[in-house]
C-alpha cells in the first residue's frame, strides 16, 4: 500500500487547482470519456449561487505526487440527503487503494452534511458486461440503479425531415431565456428528473426557478460555453418541450445534448425528433469542425433512443448510476 494523504481543494488556490485538473484529465483514459476542461471545472467549483456544496479533494503521495483526485456534490435547495461523488485516479496510480480512501473521505463529509445516500456513475465499453469501474462502484458497496446508454452522431451528419405538426411552434435561442419564457422554462428543467425515466431510487426533481435559469446562463459564460436551447410552443402558446445543444468554445472534437423533455400531455405529435433536428440546424455554426455529439439515455427510454436512432447516433458505451445507502 502507498503511503498518502487526502486533501480538501481550494479552488482559488492556482498550484493546487492545477494539479488537481492534471490528475483529473490524466484518469479520463478510456476513448468515450471527456474530461471538463480547467476553466470550465474552475468556474463551477467557485461557484457560489447556493444551489450545490461541490468540493474537491487530491490523493497526495509520500512525494509530493498527486495519485488521483476525487469530487463530491451536495445538492442544497432539494435531494437533501444525496450526495453524488466521483473518484478519478491517474492510471499508474491505480490498485492501490487511493479510490478507496476517496470514497471514505466522502462518505465521511457526506454523513457529517445528514447526506444517506451517495450516488455515482461509471461506464464501460457497448461490447462489454462492466468495467473495472463498475467492479470498483460494486465494491464500494454500491448497487446499480440505472444504465444510460452513451451514443454518438457522427459529424457531419445528414438529418431526417422532421417539421413541426399539428399546430405546435419552434422557437430558439442561445445565451440569455428570453424574459417571456424563463419561468415556464424553469419549470421545464425542474420536470426533467420525474419525467424522463429513472432507476427505484427516488429521486427529487432538481430546485429551479427564474433565478437559478439565471445562474446557470453565468456559470456558462464564465464556462466559454454555448447552449443552443429550442423550445416548442404548443397551440394554447405555453411551452411544451425543449432541447439543449451544448459545445465548449475551448474544446474543438466534441458536442453534448444535455436535456430533451417534451412535456407528457405534448407526446405522440413527433416534437421530441422536430426539436433536435432543429437545435442540429441552428447550431450549424457552432458544430462545424466538431466530430461528435454525445447523448446518455436511460437504456429503457424507447421514445428518446428512437428519435436518436434516427438521427443517426450509434451506441458506444454504458454509464451506470450507481446507489449506496449509508
Ligand atoms: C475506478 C477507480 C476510481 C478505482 O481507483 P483505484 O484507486 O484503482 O481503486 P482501489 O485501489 O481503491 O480499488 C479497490 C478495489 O476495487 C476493485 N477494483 C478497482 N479497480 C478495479 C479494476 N480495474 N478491475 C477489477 N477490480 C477493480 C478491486 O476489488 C480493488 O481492490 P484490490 O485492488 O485489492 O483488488 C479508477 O480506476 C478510475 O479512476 N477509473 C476512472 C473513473 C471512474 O470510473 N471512477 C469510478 C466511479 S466513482
Amino acid at each position: 500500500m502507498r503511503m498518502r494523504t487526502l486533501e480538501w481543494l481550494d479552488p482559488t488556490d492556482d498550484a493546487q487547482f492545477g494539479e488537481f485538473h492534471a490528475a483529473y484529465t490524466a484518469a479520463h483514459d478510456s476513448q468515450w470519456d471527456r474530461p471538463y476542461e480547467a476553466h470550465e471545472q474552475r468556474a463551477e467549483l467557485l461557484d457560489d449561487a447556493g444551489y450545490v456544496d461541490l468540493r474537491g479533494v487530491l490523493v497526495r503521495e509520500a512525494d509530493g505526487t498527486v495519485g488521483g483526485v476525487g469530487i463530491i456534490e451536495m445538492p442544497l435547495k432539494d435531494n437533501g440527503t444525496l450526495a453524488y461523488v466521483s473518484a478519478h485516479i491517474v492510471p499508474a496510480h491505480r490498485r492501490c487503494g487511493h479510490g478507496t480512501a476517496v470514497i471514505g473521505a466522502f462518505v465521511e463529509m457526506a454523513r457529517s452534511r445528514g447526506r444517506r445516500t451517495l450516488f455515482a456513475e461509471a461506464r464501460w465499453n457497448v461490447e462489454m458486461e462492466g468495467s473495472g469501474n463498475t467492479l470498483f462502484a460494486e465494491r464500494m458497496g454500491f448497487r446499480l440503479d440505472l444504465a444510460d446508454a452513451h451514443r454518438v452522431l457522427d459529424l457531419p451528419a445528414t438529418m431526417p425531415d422532421a417539421p413541426v405538426r399539428d399546430g405546435y411552434q419552434l422557437r430558439s435561442w442561445r445565451g440569455p431565456c428570453p424574459v417571456e419564457w424563463i419561468d415556464e422554462y424553469a419549470t421545464l428543467l425542474a420536470l426533467i428528473v420525474q419525467e424522463a425515466p429513472t432507476g427505484d431510487y427516488p429521486l427529487e426533481n432538481e430546485y429551479f426557478d427564474a433565478a437559478r435559469v439565471r445562474s446557470e446562463e453565468e456559470l456558462l459564460m464564465t464556462q466559454r460555453r454555448h447552449r443552443q436551447v429550442v423550445v416548442a410552443i404548443g397551440p394554447d402558446g405555453r411551452l411544451a418541450g425543449h432541447t439543449q445543444l451544448v459545445v465548449s468554445v475551448d474544446e474543438g472534437s466534441d458536442a453534448f445534448q444535455w436535456d430533451t423533455l417534451v412535456l407528457r400531455e405534448h407526446r405522440g405529435h413527433g416534437l421530441g425528433l422536430s426539436i433536435k433536428v432543429e437545435a442540429m440546424r441552428v447550431a450549424q455554426d457552432l458544430l462545424v469542425g466538431r466530430s461528435y455529439v454525445h447523448t446518455y439515455n436511460a437504456g429503457s427510454n424507447g421514445p428518446m433512443i428512437a428519435v436518436n436512432e434516427a438521427m443517426g447516433f450509434r451506441q458506444v458505451g454504458w454509464l451506470g448510476e450507481f446507489i449506496r445507502e449509508l
